[in-house]
């Protein structure tokens, strides 16, 4: 049995997450992480919400709630929501949660300690007409690498360049828009990631299976001139981490907190802490310290490609640098960005759909479905209402759904509720069989390795497979001369359904439990070979019909979300 250990980016605290945040983490994840289980392996699946830094901060006063308790609520919400997507998390985790305080202020000691933090007295942007220091997010300006003029103190979207806020050409506060901004000093912890490039390249050109896309982010930076330059890794901010060396005081960073970054991808260990204690009596320890089991671990990470930067330099920095037994990724799956008819999905102007709107339209799998299929796996892709409405309606409706619906409700009228004996396989049979025996094989290949596109149309393949079976061999003409034959055909249409119930789960979890269900199985293993998979289920098993499975998307419903959705949410 292989043991998994699988973490999906985690959402910024501040609001509902949109549909393109969805398939860029959390969604793939839960593909990977439910096929994983579903092969039998031992899963370890964390996601959390990421609590600190100055979104959340003004995100609470906003709201006029202290900001504890704002991310208390926000965090219910977003948990709430994943539910609803079905999303399979062995723990939703908290950023700001005790075991997160107490290993981040450990890293900070450990990479001290090795020599790896320098103190700095640094310039700071000082915003008069705020009042206030302005930290990496909250200032905007041009990007010096791309010329983007709303780049961000932390990042440039548009060209994913790491930035600190002085790099910025023209400068401006994003909270008042104030350009009264002048340099103050102030005191700051640097992590001299420069000294640990050689170890990072090392490790980066060790994998070979990464995707293209996360490779060559990692690979422009890692060779960037400045890519790799010494970060600032604590801020002058009241919310967050509070600077400590381990358990001791820091002389000099009193009232100052660690930077978000630097505190978020701890959250990934820190979040098995959070899921032991939950759980009670679970050693966590065995999935992320390779002194205590987790040699045998493979740890997939999932992001979108802005993240990608942090999590093949700056966080691998934390880990190789505090020179302990810490797991390292092993697979980095990262995903280009899904735009939202013909512009892009944003949250700070409300553009596009968003998770708990979703699902207030259609049940989750209708979402998973189109999004998983679609996804921005090697470029970018997007969400129009009609691409949506066709996927849905032909895949989910007329292909899935209708095979179940049309296989058991013949089998009820003319055999009844019980699956039929009689009858033989012949040349359609075994052609069916060949070919399923190549699919699944293509499935569970592009499965392991994370092709979820490639991975979908295979799916996809496998359920027309037995929509053309069904009407090549059409046990409705069958059956009026040779009724065994016509058993032996419509048993075989309820093994499909069966097998497409075991198959599907991974991306359609909820329609797929009703298929099983209406099967009738309880136990299910994952296929690998197509005759024992469309013989398994034998004359006299009883079965039900399905409720209906999928409906359609009307031309209605389209034009009506379309509109609805087209401006922006207040
Ligand atoms: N909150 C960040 C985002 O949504 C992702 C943080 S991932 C972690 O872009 F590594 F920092 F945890
Ligand atoms: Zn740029």
């Amino acid at each position: 049995m292989q043991r998994h250990l699988i973490t999906s980016a985690i959402p910024y605290i501040n609001g509902i997450k949109h549909l393109g945040n969805l398939i860029g983490s959390q969604l793939p994840a839960d593909l990977y992480a439910r096929y994983q289980r579903a092969r039998g392996n031992e899963v370890l699946f964390l996601c959390a919400t990421d609590e600190h830094g100055t979104p959340a901060e003004l995100a609470a006063a906003k709201a006029g709630m202290p900001i504890f308790e704002y991310c208390t609520e926000m965090h219910a919400i977003q948990s709430k929501i994943a539910k609803g997507f079905s999303l399979s998390f062995d723990h939703f985790g908290r950023s700001s949660s005790q075991q997160n305080h107490k290993l981040t202020q450990h890293f900070a000691g450990r990479l001290a300690d090795e020599g790896l933090i320098r103190e700095v007295v640094e310039q700071q942007i000082y915003s008069n007409a705020d009042g206030r220091f302005l930290p990496d997010r909250y200032i905007e300006g041009t990007c010096p690498n791309c010329g983007y003029d709303k780049a961000r103190g932390d990042q440039c979207e548009n060209c994913t360049k790491q930035l600190d806020p002085t790099d910025l050409m023209e400068p401006r506060s994003a909270i008042s828009g104030s350009k009264d901004l002048e340099v103050r000093e102030t005191k700051h912890l640097y992590l001299r990631q420069s000294h640990l490039k050689g170890e990072l390249e090392k490790w980066i050109d060790s994998k070979f299976d990464w995707p293209i896309l996360t490779t060559s982010i990692a690979k422009k930076w890692l060779h960037d001139g400045d890519g790799l330059k010494d970060r600032g890794i604590t801020r002058d901010l009241d919310w967050g981490i509070p600077v400590r060396r381990g358990d001791t005081d820091w002389q000099g960073m009193e009232g100052k907190v660690f930077y978000v970054w630097f505190d978020a991808p701890i959250e990934y260990i820190a979040c098995a802490g959070e899921w032991a204690e939950a759980k009670g009596g679970e050693d966590w320890e065995r999935w992320w310290r390779t002194d205590k089991g987790a040699d045998d671990v493979s740890y997939t990470q999932f992001m979108g490609k802005d993240n990608v930067p942090f999590h093949t330099l700056s966080f691998p920095a934390t880990i190789l640098g505090s020179n302990e037994p810490w797991k390292l990724v092993d697979h980095l799956k990262s995903f280009n960005y899904l735009n939202y008819e013909g512009g892009q999905f944003s949250t700070s102007q409300g553009r596009g759909v968003f998770m708990d709107q979703a699902l207030d339209l259609l049940p989750a799998d209708y979402w998973r479905w189109w999004l998983l299929s679609n996804c921005p796996e090697t470029s970018d892709t997007e969400f129009t209402w009609e691409f949506f409405q066709q996927g849905v309606n032909k895949d989910l409706a007329d292909v899935l759904g209708n095979f179940a619906s049309r296989v058991t409700k013949f089998c009820r009228t003319k055999f009844g509720e019980t699956i039929p004996n009689g009858g033989e396989f012949g040349e359609q049979e075994e052609a069916l069989i060949l070919n399923l025996d190549e699919r699944l094989k293509n499935y569970t290949d592009f499965m392991d390795a994370k092709e979820v596109r490639k991975s979908a149309q295979e799916l996809r393949a496998i359920w027309v497979a037995g929509n053309e079976y069904l009407q090549t061999a059409a046990p409705w003409s069958t059956i009026k001369e040779n009724e065994a034959q016509a058993a032996m055909q419509i048993r075989l249409g309820l093994n499909l359904i069966a097998l497409y119930a075991v198959l599907s789960a991974p991306f359609i979890p909820d329609a797929a439990a009703k298929l099983l269900e209406a099967m009738q199985l309880s136990e299910t293993t994952w296929p690998t070979d197509a005759r024992l998979a469309i013989t398994l289920l034998t004359g006299g098993h009883r079965f039900t019909v399905p409720d209906n499975l999928f409906t359609k998307v009307t031309d209605e419903q389209r034009e009506e979300w379309k509109a609805k959705f087209s401006g922006t949410r207040d």
